[in-house]
């Protein structure tokens, strides 16, 4: 864990996630995953939508599995939609409290795996804020065990990357003539990480990431994507802008940070700012928003906006990826 380079990470766990078949194991990042696998899945998500009003849709593909939740980082969106995910499929659904648990005891991490495996936990939901923890998990468990990356430091979050694409998939249709500017903390962003790896293999036109100097990724960690300091110019006649937060959990040391409102007017995505992107530009973020900081309030609730339609599509891609790892259990 706390490996030096996250690419090596990345390609280590890549190889990782698929059985000796092709089919889908773990989920622990979306670089490396083909075209075909993620359009699949993209594809398995929409069969798991319902209009608003009508019921949700619900399967008993996991009957008799039990999915894990173990969320040692804070998390509303993600746990909660894998939670939901895994009731809808007819799993037993396992949220463990790590503030409470014998974690702050002094257990380690694989010692809680082996005592959670050991009660017939099948697929173990990780988020963590190290580098590497779910694939050292991935690599540890029983092989009928299946683990899904549910946020990995700044290194990777594969199920938001999953729900971004398809909600851009829903708006815009086919990827290749798309600009998109996603705009904000991209260093320390997992979301910008598995977008740009989702995007890139899905073949978008032009991938712009776009942040103060301070907080742009390195060149060799994405890619494929254009790397921008200057908010209108990255914003230019795109047809996606994704405003990300500041992670300030993840910034030892805030030199250098610009303040809120020096923020706000540089890189803030604002009814002002859309005026240079497309006119049918659509708005998202991952969340949790920071209002005013890096998206004004009443862009994120206006007609723009796609970021509950995210939040719900975040189900659906959840119960389409636990399907898909309850299915290569099952093919064992
Ligand atoms: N987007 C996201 O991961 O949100 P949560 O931290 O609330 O899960």
């Amino acid at each position: 864990m706390n490996a030096a380079d996250p690419n090596e990470i990345l390609d280590d766990e890549a190889a990782l996630q698929l059985d000796a078949n092709g089919n889908l194991r773990h989920l622990l990042t979306l670089k490396g995953l083909d075209r075909a696998l993620l359009t699949d899945i993209l594809d398995d998500a929409e069969g798991y939508l319902t209009a608003p009003g009508d019921l949700p849709a619900r399967s008993q593909s996991l009957a008799g599995r039990t999915v894990g939740n173990l969320f040692f980082e804070p998390s509303t969106r993600t746990r909660a939609s894998f939670d939901l995910a895994g009731k809808r499929l007819g799993a037993d659904v396992l949220n463990l409290d790590v503030n409470t648990s014998s974690r702050k005891k002094g257990e380690s991490i694989l010692d809680t795996i082996y005592t959670l495996q050991a009660m017939h936990v099948d697929i173990m939901v990780v988020r963590d804020a190290s580098d590497g923890v779910p694939a050292y998990i991935a690599r540890h468990v029983q092989p009928h065990v299946s683990i899904l990356n549910a946020g990995e430091s700044d290194v990777s979050h594969p199920t938001q990357g999953l729900l971004d694409v398809l909600t851009i998939r829903q708006h815009k249709g086919a990827f290749e003539n798309l600009t998109i500017a996603i705009v904000g903390d991209i260093r320390h962003s997992r979301v910008a990480m598995s977008a740009t790896h989702a995007l890139t293999t899905l073949g978008v036109g032009d991938l712009r990431l776009i942040s103060p100097p301070v907080l742009a990724p390195d060149a060799d960690k994405v890619p494929g994507a254009h790397i921008v300091d200057n908010l209108a110019e990255g914003i230019a006649d795109a047809d996606v802008v994704m405003a990300l937060r500041i992670q300030r959990e993840r910034i030892g040391n805030l030199d250098g940070i610009p303040g809120i409102d020096e923020y706000f007017a540089n890189y803030g995505v604002s009814h002002d700012s859309m005026k240079l992107a497309r006119p049918d530009a659509i708005v998202m973020h991952p969340g949790p928003m920071n209002r005013g900081i890096e998206i004004e309030g009443s862009l994120a609730d206006g007609s723009q906006s796609v970021i509950t339609q995210q939040v719900t599509n975040g189900v659906a891609v959840r119960m389409a990826v636990l399907d898909r790892v309850g299915k290569t259990m099952a093919a064992r």
